[in-house]
Formats: structure tokens, C-alpha cells, sequence
């Protein structure tokens, strides 16, 4: 999807970006947008909605469906090339490179700029739009913005975590975002789920993860979605990504959800590594995590 979008963008012009600005902006009102509102909302001429239409369809940046009207809406990769665009504008990025994570919710790429950064393209929603979608009829217009509000919030959400607790706890570097996408520091590292640590490294680098989950409890964070995928392993550490569902300490399950997080991690080592970890007492960790007094697995587990 965005790999189309990479080899598009060169060719795009601004008057495209003005169609797909038209198309973003009727969509707020509306799953299909009226095309005969477009040169309104895109503040071109009526020849130049047509002209730059053709061009967006044939690059399958928007999609047509005639039902009363005649309807067009954005594509995942006609939102992509808004997103890239702006960061394109304020030099944020200014070259696209290979993928480092596609999945299901979301598209991870490396750009470059002055130095080379991760981009992540939120997907949520997307699946579960059309789920529900092929259940009901597809011209009614419930949920019509679903797909891009909930992939946008998600975005800001992982951008808003990720200000709040870089540098103290070991986060990629937010950079930029801008709709569903952010753009942030390229981690150089191993996801732990593929690392194979040596027996004298368990217990270390399940402390490190550990202690970051308890200064970014500190700072008002629990991360609700820890394991073994979403911590990088390198030479010099350890670090958390993948941010989008935290949630703030002072929500009522943050406690549930910090237990539950610290138990998904020590059952990967102990399943990985079984009886490296030692004998941990959860309760303890817990409360001593939540209550940034954790100093290491030793006084944990025998
Ligand atoms: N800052 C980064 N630097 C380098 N690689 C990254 C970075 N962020 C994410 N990735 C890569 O992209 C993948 C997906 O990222 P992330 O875990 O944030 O998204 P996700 O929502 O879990 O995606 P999925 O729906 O596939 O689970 C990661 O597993 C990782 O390999
Ligand atoms: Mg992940």
C-alpha cells in the first residue's frame, strides 16, 4: 500500500494533493463525497476536479461508487500521500526506504532525512471496517469515517505516550505525526522474541525491561500491550515500542493491566528460559514496579 504510494509521490502534483485535501475534507461529512462538492472543497475548477480526479483513480489514491450520486472517497494510500506529503513540507522526511514491519495494524517503513527514521502508518479500524462492511449494506452511512478517525487517534495517542515518556524511559524518539502516521527515532536493535540470550542474560535484561515499565509508570504510563514483539534487544539495552494502547496510571484497571503486562513478560522467559528467571514472587514485583521502587529481579525471585 504505502510502497505505491513511495513511487507515486514523485509524480504527484500539488493540485492531486488539493483533490485529495477536497476528498479528505468531505469525508468528514459523509462516507462517498459528492463529486459534484469537490470543486468546493478542493478549491479547484470544475475541468481541474476532472483532470486531477482521473489521475488519483488511476493511482488508486481515491475510489468511485456511484449510488444516488456519484462518490468518491480516500484510500488508505490517498491518506498515506497526504501524510507523507506534509511531512515532505516540513522537512521531517525526504526520502522513503524499505519496510521494517507490515502487519495487520499497521505499516512500519524506514525514511530518511538528515539521518535515517522509522514511519508508522496506523492501520486500526481497517480490518474491522471491513468485517463489518461486508455484513450490511455498504452504501449505509454509519461509522462512515471510522477507518481513518480510529487509525488517526491511534497515531496521536502513540505520539502523545511517546513524548511523555522519552528520554526517561527507553522509547524510540518521537520526531513527528501527522494523521495516521508518526514518524520516530530507528531503533537499531532485535526484537526480543528473536534474540537468543545466553543463560547470565535472562535476568538481566528482564530487570531492564522491567524498570522501564516502572519509570514509565512513574510517569503516568502503563503500556498494556508488553511482550516479546514489542521490545527491541541491542548491544546497549533495551527498548519499548509500540505505544498505542497505553493506558494512563490513573485509569481504574491501570493496576489489572500493569499485572498483566508483568506477567506476560516473565511468562515468556519462563517458558523460553525455563527456570532461569528463579522463583518471582508477582505480587511483590507488581507493587514494587507500580511503586518505581523495583531494583532488580534478585530481591524477587529466589
Ligand atoms: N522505531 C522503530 N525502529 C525500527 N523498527 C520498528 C520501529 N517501530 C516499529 N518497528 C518494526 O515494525 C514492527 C511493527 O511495529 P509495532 O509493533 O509498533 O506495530 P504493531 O501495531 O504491533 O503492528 P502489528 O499489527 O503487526 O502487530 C515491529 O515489530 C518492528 O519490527
Ligand atoms: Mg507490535
Amino acid at each position: 500500500m504505502a510502497g505505491n504510494v513511495a513511487s507515486v509521490m514523485t509524480d504527484l502534483e500539488t493540485e492531486d494533493f488539493h483533490l485529495l485535501s477536497g476528498v479528505e475534507h468531505g469525508m468528514r461529512f459523509s462516507e462517498w463525497v459528492d463529486r459534484g462538492k469537490l470543486p468546493e472543497f478542493s478549491g479547484l475548477t470544475r475541468e481541474e476536479v476532472d483532470y486531477r480526479l482521473g489521475r488519483c483513480l488511476e493511482r488508486k489514491l481515491v475510489e468511485r461508487k456511484t449510488i444516488q450520486y456519484e462518490g468518491l472517497r480516500l484510500r488508505f494510500a490517498g491518506y498515506d500521500a497526504l501524510a507523507l506529503r506534509a511531512f515532505a513540507k516540513r522537512d521531517t522526511i525526504d526520502g522513503f526506504g524499505a519496510p521494517l514491519g507490515v502487519g495487520k495494524e499497521s505499516d512500519v517503513y524506514e525514511v530518511r532525512s538528515y539521518r535515517s527514521l522509522a514511519l508508522k502508518f496506523h492501520r486500526e479500524g481497517y480490518t474491522n471496517f471491513r468485517e463489518v462492511n461486508r455484513e450490511r449494506d455498504y452504501t449505509a452511512d454509519h461509522d462512515h469515517v471510522s477507518w481513518f478517525y480510529t487509525a488517526r487517534k491511534a497515531a496521536e495517542r502513540e505520539y502523545e505516550v511517546l513524548e511523555a515518556l522519552y528520554p526517561d524511559v527507553r522509547v524510540p524518539r518521537p520526531e513527528d505525526q501527522n494523521r495516521h502516521a508518526l514518524v520516530m527515532e530507528l531503533i537499531d536493535g532485535v526484537e526480543l522474541s528473536r534474540t537468543r540470550l545466553t543463560d547470565e542474560q535472562v535476568r538481566p535484561i528482564c530487570s531492564a525491561i522491567l524498570s522501564e515499565m516502572a519509570s514509565a509508570y512513574r510517569l503516568g504510563y502503563v503500556h498494556a500491550d508488553m511482550s516479546e514483539y514489542n521490545v527491541f534487544v541491542s548491544e546497549d539495552g533495551v527498548t519499548v515500542f509500540d505505544w498505542p494502547q497505553a493506558v494512563p496510571t490513573d485509569h481504574e484497571n491501570a493496576r489489572d493491566l500493569l499485572e498483566r503486562d508483568v506477567e506476560n513478560l516473565l511468562g515468556y522467559f519462563e517458558r523460553k528460559y525455563p527456570g532461569k528467571l528463579g522463583d518471582v514472587d508477582v505480587t511483590s514485583l507488581v507493587e514494587a514496579v507500580a511503586t518505581d521502587s523495583f531494583d532488580g529481579l534478585g530481591s524477587y525471585a529466589g
